[in-house]
């Protein structure tokens, strides 16, 4: 079925156009608000043109830039495009596109990297300024006007409200049975109006399935079909398949010893291969009827609804394969009972987290042996990608947990360090770290007792008596206090060693 048939208001018909005369309407020094998460439901169209636009103003002697506020990450048609064209001067939230990243990481693009939940929040109360555009991918306009959300919702609800004028993608690839998934929630509000966010479990629906939007702030509707970026993700390795059955295990534990319910409590799976190993893992696993509230759903998510075992999950993204997009694509009706697309600002609401419990797995570049924990900064000043909704959760969740394997880089570096080279989770916010070697459950323990632990149960053997050593010498004198032992010139010496002569291991 064509767009043009999804664009069931009469009167909005006439604003449709190509993707070049939408862009034009995007004035140089905008701030833009595009829709788009994790690589779903990101405008295809108009950020392609909009690039070529900026190129040729270029070329004509006009500079032309714009400041992008998005979901999450997206794809190569919106990041890859404009920041090849060097047409973006300020970028925000989540970022994982390589060419906006090398551009980030040599100082020609400003980056505000911040928690997901606190997106929306931020803009209404206006530090970021005013919102000239918002450019949405919906699935279709209804006859009231009002818009079926796409993939992902993110801060689409956000940018519509706030935007002064409206241009919408309206894209056939995705299934018009997306329709009544979603559940847009209208009743936030700043302080001191806010209320009680009223979930209290994860299958609750609070909101509408679609966006209300005032009409006459549509300027452009453009007609696609493109696919969303769906990366395939790689078959769980041995690594992945070790850490997941850690994990597995330390669940079976908490069930026997009573603190966790024989269903778990709702998971939140974070991005990338080892939080899809977890879910594969769990698959097999012992548990029945469990629940999601989470960010993403990826390919090891809709298997486990498929397997019966997960009952319900809540997100506000797909993060899926070719493969398994084609799957829910095809089967969306039957997933729609199942499935529930929400707003970030509320898929990753502190308050809802924290009344859930969720159990919350995320991936991490490093931690230290005290359990701080980097999830952004390669050696402390490079980004890699951002702390997406890892803050939300850890910090909120029932039981927090990171994971990573012990090294990267082929060995060369250790992912248990002595101190992290930059802090996305404190400590307190960190409850179990995870690596191929081991699982170290942190809860409880003072700083020493911790790192006792995670040398013991986390770090790789070629590092693990580098690590004893360092932490026996930093009790022994040198540390300035004993309550977190620390030789401050040696600590951040492993990654000013890798930095230098390419691994963390010692001469
Ligand atoms: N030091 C230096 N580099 C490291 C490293 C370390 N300790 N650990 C990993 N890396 C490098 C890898 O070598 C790889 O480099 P490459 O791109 O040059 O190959 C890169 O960092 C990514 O590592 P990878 O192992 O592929 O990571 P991943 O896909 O498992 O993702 C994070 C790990 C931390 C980047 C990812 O989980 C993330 O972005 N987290 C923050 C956001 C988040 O948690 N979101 C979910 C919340 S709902």
């Amino acid at each position: 079925m064509s767009a043009t048939s999804r664009i069931r208001n009469e009167a909005l018909r006439s604003k449709i156009m190509s993707a070049a005369e939408a862009a034009a309407l995007i004035p140089s020094g905008s701030s833009v608000g595009m829709s788009g998460f994790t690589g779903a439901g990101y405008p295809k169209q108009v950020p392609i043109a909009l690039a070529e636009r900026i190129e040729a103003e270029r070329a004509a002697g006009n500079p032309f830039r714009i400041r992008v506020w998005t979901g999450a990450s997206t794809g190569p048609e919106l990041d890859g495009a404009l920041a090849k064209a060097d047409g973006i001067e300020f970028r925000l939230p989540y970022n994982s596109d390589p060419i906006a990243r090398e551009k980030i990481n040599k100082g020609q693009m400003e980056y505000l990297d911040m928690h997901l939940s606190q997106v929306a929040p931020v803009a209404w109360q206006g530090f970021l300024g005013p919102l000239d555009v918002a450019v949405v991918e919906v699935t279709a306009i209804r006859e009231d006007g009002s818009l079926v959300p796409s993939s992902s919702i993110g801060n689409n609800k956000t940018w519509l409200d706030r935007a002064d004028k409206i241009i919408l993608e309206v894209n056939a690839w995705q299934s018009e049975a997306l329709e009544g998934m979603h559940d847009i929630y209208y009743g936030t509000a700043l302080p001191p109006n806010r209320v009680p966010i009223p979930i209290v479990k994860a299958d609750d629906r609070i909101g509408s399935t679609c966006f209300r939007v005032d009409p006459s702030k549509i300027v452009a509707i453009v007609e696609t079909d493109i696919a969303d970026r769906n990366a395939p993700f790689s078959p769980p390795d041995e690594t992945s398949i070790t850490m997941a059955g850690h994990l597995l295990e330390f669940f079976s534990h908490e069930v026997k010893k009573g603190r966790l319910p024989q269903n778990l409590l709702p998971l939140q799976s974070g991005v990338g291969n080892i939080a899809n190993a977890v879910m594969f893992g769990l698959k097999d696993g012992p548990f029945e009827n469990m629940t999601a509230y989470t960010e993403v759903l990826q390919d090891g998510m809709l298997d486990l609804l498929d397997s019966g075992k997960l009952r319900v999950a809540s997100c506000t993204a797909f993060s899926l394969s070719p493969d398994a997009a084609s799957r829910l694509n095809n089967e969306m009706a039957d997933y729609r009972g199942r499935i529930i697309l929400r707003p970030q600002e509320i898929s990753n609401h502190p308050e809802v987290i924290r009344r859930l419990g969720c159990l919350s797995m995320n991936g991490m570049l490093e931690a230290d042996m005290y359990g701080n924990v980097n999830s952004t900064h390669v050696m402390g000043s490079r980004i890699q990608n951002g702390i997406g909704g890892s803050g939300d959760f850890a910090r909120n969740a029932f039981i927090s947990i990171f994971m990573s394997p012990s090294t990267a880089k082929g060995g060369k570096i250790s992912a248990i360090v002595p101190h992290v080279s930059h802090v996305d989770h404190i400590t307190q916010d960190v409850q179990v770290i995870v690596t191929e070697q081991g699982l170290a459950d942190l809860r409880g323990l003072s700083p020493k007792q911790r790192a006792k632990v995670i040398i013991e149960n986390c770090a790789h053997p070629t590092y693990k008596p580098m690590l004893a050593d360092y932490f026996a010498r930093a009790q022994q004198g040198g540390s300035y206090g004993l309550q977190t032992p620390m030789l401050l010139d040696e600590a951040l010496s492993w990654h000013n060693r890798f930095v230098q002569t390419g691994s963390m291991l010692a001469e």
